[in-house]
């Protein structure tokens, strides 16, 4: 796209927390339609680190944009920084903006990531937000871009792992991830058709799980898959985290439930089990069609927020539409798997 005449303004880039596919689509879409309006865009290293210290940043073009869409991860890098638990953190961020001439800035992050920039913004500064997991837990917003990759991921694995399972007649557990909330166990569980699912939302019983896994042995089905959130937690007992220490953000590392699950179940019903845990192949490798679409017009959108001086708001998926939301209601409530979603999977189960 040929760009002439002096430029306006600069407009910083950060991208925060966990990485998710299509990120680059929308730091892509972002410069793209930025320039085009006649902003310079500037991208700052490593999340929130890159606006404390020397500032590291990478200036964007449409060279260094090209063709982006397709890459998996952030070309900016990410981290889980917190300026607002350092000393002088968020002087050092207005202070970083200042001197490389940044007027405005677009966080792309979870919760975490925008609960800074509306506190940023309350101290003045000209933010504007897009929402990213591949949880999908983010309220406001319909799907955040990522969660399609990630689902499409794990769908094909659960889908694959049969094959081993039905040869060994096992129980296979699959771990996915979501801390809080189950929209990727959902939608992995349901494509790729696991014959329980667990979610955070709704601890499970054991006993109903070995009930349906001895069922299916009376019908000659020797193997039963399992897709279980990495947040899931049985009726009486809290979800199994890795490590003791908590993030900036103030959360654990879970992990476990897989394996647990697998014990648990060899010892009831006498069958053997395996687990899987995807982890970070979740989050991994190019986006998906939808995400790359998804991810492009939320960075075209977050760029016209800038111009149309729509700060403190997000680019949203309302329907098939992008729109702009207080960035407030994307904080604090996280979007869980309602009730009704999980008993339309329940059905699946065989439960009686
Ligand atoms: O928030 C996204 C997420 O992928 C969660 O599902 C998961 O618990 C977490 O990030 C893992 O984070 P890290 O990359 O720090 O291990």
């Amino acid at each position: 796209m040929a760009v002439s005449g002096a430029r306006k303004k600069q407009i910083a880039v950060v991208t925060g927390g966990g990485d998710a596919p299509a990120l680059n689509a929308v730091i892509r879409g972002i410069v793209v339609r930025a320039i085009s309006l006649g902003y310079d865009v500037l991208g700052f290293r490593k999340g929130w680190a890159g606006l404390l210290g020397e500032g590291e940043h990478h200036p964007l073009d449409l060279d260094e944009v090209e063709d982006i869409h397709m890459l998996g991860g952030t070309i900016l890098g990410t981290s889980r920084t917190n300026p607002y638990k350092l000393p002088n953190g968020v002087e050092q961020v207005k202070a970083t903006l200042k001197k490389f001439n940044c007027q405005y800035l677009i966080a792309i992050g979870g919760e975490d990531t925008l609960g800074v920039a509306w506190k940023l913004h309350q101290d003045g500064m000209k933010v504007v937000g897009v929402p990213k997991t591949i949880d999908n837990d983010v309220n406001a917003t319909d799907y955040t871009f990522g969660f399609d990759t990630s689902v499409n991921i794990a769908a094909e694995a659960i889908d694959r792992l049969h094959t081993t399972a039905q040869s060994h007649d096992r129980v296979m557990i699959v771990e996915v991830m979501g801390r809080h909330a189950g929209w990727l166990t959902l939608h992995a569980g349901m494509a790729g058709g696991a014959h329980i699912i667990l979610l955070p939302e709704y601890p499970y019983d054991l006993n109903e799980i070995c009930k349906i896994i001895r069922r299916r042995e009376s019908q000659g089905k020797h193997y039963t898959m399992i897709a279980v959130s990495e947040g899931a937690h049985p009726l009486e007992g809290e979800h199994i985290t890795q490590v003791a220490e908590k993030d900036a953000f103030d959360h654990v590392r879970l992990g476990g439930i897989g394996e647990r699950l697998a014990r648990e179940i060899e010892k009831l019903t006498g069958k053997e089990a395996r687990h899987v845990v995807l982890g970070h192949l979740q989050r991994a490798g190019h986006p998906t069609a939808f995400d790359r679409v998804l991810g492009t017009r939320l960075g075209v959108h977050a760029a016209n927020m800038v111009e149309k001086g729509e700060f403190g708001k997000i680019a949203c998926l309302q329907g098939t539409e992008i729109v702009s939301k207080d960035m407030k209601t994307a904080l604090g409530e996280l979007k869980t798997v309602p009730r009704y979603r999980y008993d339309e999977a329940r059905l699946f189960f065989g439960v009686e």
